[in-house]
């Protein structure tokens, strides 16, 4: 007979997520939550029979659910099973039932996990405790896996998971499962790294260890596989090769039991390989059918292929060969890319303007701000841009005439105080324009003259019997030509570049010139031009023959060297005959009288041979505006002497 002693429980309203495996049929109940006292026989280690004995049970009393914990830890198992057993409301039965029949079945352990070849037992208690047949049969539902054998004692066949049945031999309708699952302590389970990311550079190599769980894993071989070979290799001993630039998973397999495994992510990195490009310009305005090109410089400098990959994006703005070198195709925007060809996420782009070279583009002026007295001039001097304009044509306005007026030439005249803007305006491309401020303003003293800060001023050194303090000059240099109080000046101190080119007679003077030459026919009279506007090499060739015939000395009192002759600026007329044959002739008398109403001085007067360098020439006649003509020919000044310059070949 089995030992019986005497337990204790006491019931309790805790509950754990373990469920019964303890089943009771056919029996009426009644609960209560009213603790309860029972008294129960613990078998022994290999009892065939849980013995129970107890008082009989009352017909009314249930206890409330709780949980016992139990630890099987049996001398005749391998298998320590921890199982959590929540033992429902104390089933009785009715005054009814039959006290020496079992009708319910308690098991210690209802959930086992036990290796192949390991055993476990879970006790039983049957109820009540004065059944009279406390036998048990048992039963496994998978023999295969786990194998019960008469009093209970399970042992693990083979991987798998069953159900083992207790049932009361006397009342077979009663019965309790135990959970068995049973694992293969030979066959690898888990497997553990010492690293799961590796970032290698390329040709760098890196290992991860393995260890393959459970210890007792009978095969441990691995097998590794890259996700791609072409970013990182690996060897059959987990050897991990970067190969290019990328990222993939090495994995490593159990051999025995491939549904275990591990990742490794992997970076490599290239660092041969471009990262960035930097520009010499990030723009560029390039004229149609020019070339330009902005340098490019790979980083990093050891950077193994530099190839680059340049692309425009539109080629009927601009085209790119693959050197870099842009050609302008017709005016307009765009963007010019290059990339590395080793590595396309690196590039740099270039805004590059493509534009028309015949087109005026901007004016640049030589004076945005102007102050001026009443009844003097002002001049701001122009630049059309580009150079290779083909029509650089001014348009001049005032804002307010009754303050400032303009001419065509951009002479502009202080009319009465006050200030106005004066605006050039590019006639074959009116978007382009520039203003100057005008500040119309009368000086309190005549010696302090202010001038605008880009010009310099210079001292007459003629004195006239009008002219107490000597007068000051505005001079200009604009483009290697001299401009003084805004007039030209070529003579034999001041040159004109070998590469000026008016490239003809000034507009304006050829119509200051018909109509002098109209009303002059009015009168009966005939004057006509027979020189005008000469190029540098015309005046090179006209000078050489004369010295050819004269010699220097003589030549230079009456032609110009190439570069001195008021004929290269457009602005200088020949009337009729070039010889002394000219003099006393009607024209003559008349053009000397006449012609500063026409904007023309008589450049080269009788008795300023010292002071203009040039012998007298009665038919030579210069445009320098009607103002300056009226107040030159009044003073009876030459040019040089109203300007305060001389003339000599320095
Ligand atoms: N006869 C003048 C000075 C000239 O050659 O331009
Ligand atoms: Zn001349």
């Amino acid at each position: 007979m089995p030992a019986t002693s005497a337990i204790t429980a006491v019931y309790h309203a805790t509950t754990t997520t373990a469920s019964t495996s303890a089943t009771s049929r056919a029996v009426s109940t009644v609960t209560s939550t009213a603790p309860v006292t029972l008294s129960s026989t613990a078998p022994a280690a290999g009892t065939t029979t849980a013995a129970v004995t107890a008082a009989p049970t009352t017909s009314t009393t249930t206890a409330a659910p709780t949980t016992t914990t139990t630890t099987a830890a049996q001398a005749t198992t391998t298998a320590t099973a921890v199982t959590t057993t929540t033992i429902p409301p104390v089933t009785t039965t009715s005054a009814v039932s039959d006290p020496n029949m079992v009708q319910r079945i308690q098991l210690t352990d209802s959930d086992f996990t036990i290796t192949v070849g390991g055993r476990a037992l879970s006790f039983v208690t049957m109820f009540p405790v004065s059944a009279q047949d406390k036998s048990a049969t048992w039963e496994s539902s998978e023999p295969n896996i786990a194998t019960v054998d008469a009093i209970g004692n399970i042992t693990g066949i083979s991987e798998g998971e069953c159900t083992v049945t207790v049932k009361s031999k006397a009342n077979p309708e009663v019965y309790a499962d135990i959970k068995v699952k049973v694992i293969d302590s030979t066959r690898v389970r888990e497997i553990i790294l010492s690293k799961y990311t590796m970032e290698l550079n390329v040709d760098q190599k890196d290992i991860a260890y393995v260890t393959m769980n459970p210890s007792t894993a009978l095969d441990k071989n691995e097998i590794w596989t890259s996700s791609d070979e072409s970013v990182a290799s690996v060897d059959k001993w987990g050897n991990v090769c970067g190969i290019s630039e990328g990222e993939c998973t090495i994995t490593v397999y159990s051999r025995s039991n491939p549904a275990v495994k591990a990742d490794i992510s992997v970076a490599v990195k290239d660092p041969n390989k471009v990262s960035g490009i930097k520009l010499s310009t990030d723009e560029l305005t390039i004229p149609i059918d020019k070339k330009g090109i902005s340098y490019v410089t790979m980083l990093p400098a050891n950077a193994s292929d530099k190839e680059e990959i340049w692309v425009c994006s539109d080629s009927r703005i601009a085209k790119v060969d693959q050197n870099g070198w842009i050609t302008g195709v017709s005016e307009g925007y765009c963007a010019v890319t290059v990339y590395s060809k080793a590595n396309p996420n690196v590039y740099a782009s270039i805004k590059v303007h493509i534009t028309d070279p015949g087109k005026v583009r901007e004016i640049k002026l030589s004076s945005t701000e102007l102050e001026i007295e009443p009844g003097k001039r002002g001049i701001s001097y122009v630049t059309m841009l580009p150079e290779t304009a083909a029509d650089v044509t001014e348009i001049w306005s005032s804002s307010d005439p009754d303050i400032a007026s303009v001419d065509e030439w951009g002479n502009i005249l202080g009319v009465s105080e006050g200030t106005c803007k004066i605006t050039v305006q590019s006639a074959s491309n009116p978007e382009v324009t520039a203003e100057i401020k005008v500040t119309v303003k009368n000086r309190t003293t005549t010696s302090s003259a202010t001038t605008t800060t880009t010009a310099t001023t210079v001292t007459s050194s003629v004195t006239t019997s009008t002219t107490a303090a000597a007068p000051q000059h505005l001079v200009q240099v604009q483009n290697g030509v001299t401009y003084i109080d805004g007039i030209l000046v070529v003579n034999k101190s001041y040159k004109l570049s070998e590469s000026y080119d008016a490239k003809g007679l000034n507009p304006i003077v050829a119509d200051s010139f018909r109509r002098l030459s109209t009303e002059a026919a009015s009168k009966g009279l005939s004057i006509v031009c027979t020189s005008g506007y000469r190029s540098y090499a015309d005046q090179e060739r006209i000078y050489n023959n004369y010295v050819a015939v004269n010699g220097a000395e003589i030549t230079d009192t009456f032609s110009a060297r190439p570069g001195h002759s008021e004929h290269q600026t457009g602005l200088a007329i020949d009337v009729n005959s070039i010889s002394d044959a000219f003099e006393g002739t009607p024209e003559c008398r008349w053009l000397a009288e006449n012609a500063h109403r026409f904007g023309f001085i008589i450049r080269y007067p009788k008795g300023k041979e010292n002071i203009t360098g040039f012998r007298y020439e009665p038919w030579h006649i210069r445009y320098v505006g009607a103002s300056a003509a009226e107040a030159i020919y009044t003073s009876g000044l030459c040019l040089e002497e109203y300007l305060g310059i001389d003339s000599y070949y320095h």
